[in-house]
């Protein structure tokens, strides 16, 4: 039998956005998976104890759970278990150390490289290395990724994707000996929570979901107003606070004015060079 738990979904609307729904209350029992989603959050310090073997299996099967482009199933999972290897990454990774001491670590891959080698061992030509493929692989890679942390958070695990990774990429295909045709879009960090998680605010849903054709009319007086209901709550400090060495401190550390500030300056603009030089056409 199925059990299910009385949701306050008026609560948890306003726990997520910050502001009252004017929908009404919910006229059906909600599973618990849905309270894991919808109140979730990133965790960042983990305690030390170890995850069983079996868990591990069953959270690999969640990933491997997820639905896929065509079945073509265009990535891989690399489980860092190697105290060699993690210290490798995690002496080059900055401050986000931390997530290397998850009792758990792993790179989601996008793998373009398996189904090229079964095509041609099979006798044919492959002729599909593009940036639709390309799309394709680092989808597949997401969603995969997206099944692990669903099922890490519903058992009580907590997890963080780290795109740092990408920052060293070039010496993460080095230490892990990715081949051609294979990347890391993130690292995920999954252990048992030492932290209480926090429920960031998202975007207002009419900022965010279109009904039948696209409208972002007013979308400064929305931004405004979801700033300030950020800033009430979790205004972001200086320490947090995206490039202060070339624009000083924010007098309001707002959501928009620190993605802002994080989006005027160049990211990894060396990523397509790089796939390209790693197996990936993108033509
Ligand atoms: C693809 C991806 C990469 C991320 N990379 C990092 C990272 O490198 N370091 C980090 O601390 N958090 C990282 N995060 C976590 C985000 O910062 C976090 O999801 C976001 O701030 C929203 O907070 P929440 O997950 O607690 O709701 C990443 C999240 C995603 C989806």
């Amino acid at each position: 039998m199925k059990v299910y738990l009385m949701l306050n979904y008026q609560q948890i609307y306003k726990n997520r956005y910050g502001k009252e729904t004017k929908v009404g209350a919910l006229k059906t029992d909600l599973p618990p998976l849905l309270k894991t989603i919808l109140s979730r959050g990133s965790v960042r310090k983990f305690s030390k104890k170890n995850i069983s073997k079996e868990l591990l299996s069953l959270l690999l099967t969640a990933a491997q759970s997820a639905p896929s482009k065509s079945n073509l199933q265009q990535y891989s999972i690399l489980v860092l278990q190697d105290e060699v290897i993690k210290s490798q990454i995690s002496n080059l990774i900055g401050n986000t150390k931390w997530a290397l001491k998850a009792p758990l670590f792993f790179l989601f891959l996008a793998d373009i490289r398996r189904n090229i080698k079964i095509t041609r061992n099979r006798g044919y030509t492959y002729k599909n290395n593009n940036l639709d493929t390309f799309m394709n692989s680092v989808i597949d890679a997401a969603l995969s990724m997206q099944s692990m942390i669903s099922a890490s958070e519903t058992i009580g695990l907590g997890v963080c994707p780290i795109s740092m990774i990408r920052n060293i990429i070039e010496e993460v295909k080095n230490i892990c000996e990715l081949p051609k045709g294979v990347f890391p879009i993130a690292g995920l960090a999954v252990g048992w929570p030492e932290e209480k998680s926090s429920i960031s605010y998202r975007l207002p849903q009419d900022v965010v979901i279109h009904y039948n054709i696209y409208n972002d009319e007013n979308l400064s007086d929305k931004i405004e107003e979801y700033d300030g209901r950020v800033f009430e709550t979790a205004p972001i400090s200086e320490d947090k606070q995206r490039h202060v060495n070339l624009y000083g401190v924010a007098e309001r550390g707002t959501w928009s004015e620190n993605i802002s500030r994080q989006l005027s300056v160049p990211e990894r603009d060396n990523f397509k060079s790089w796939l390209k030089s790693h197996g990936f056409n993108l033509e």
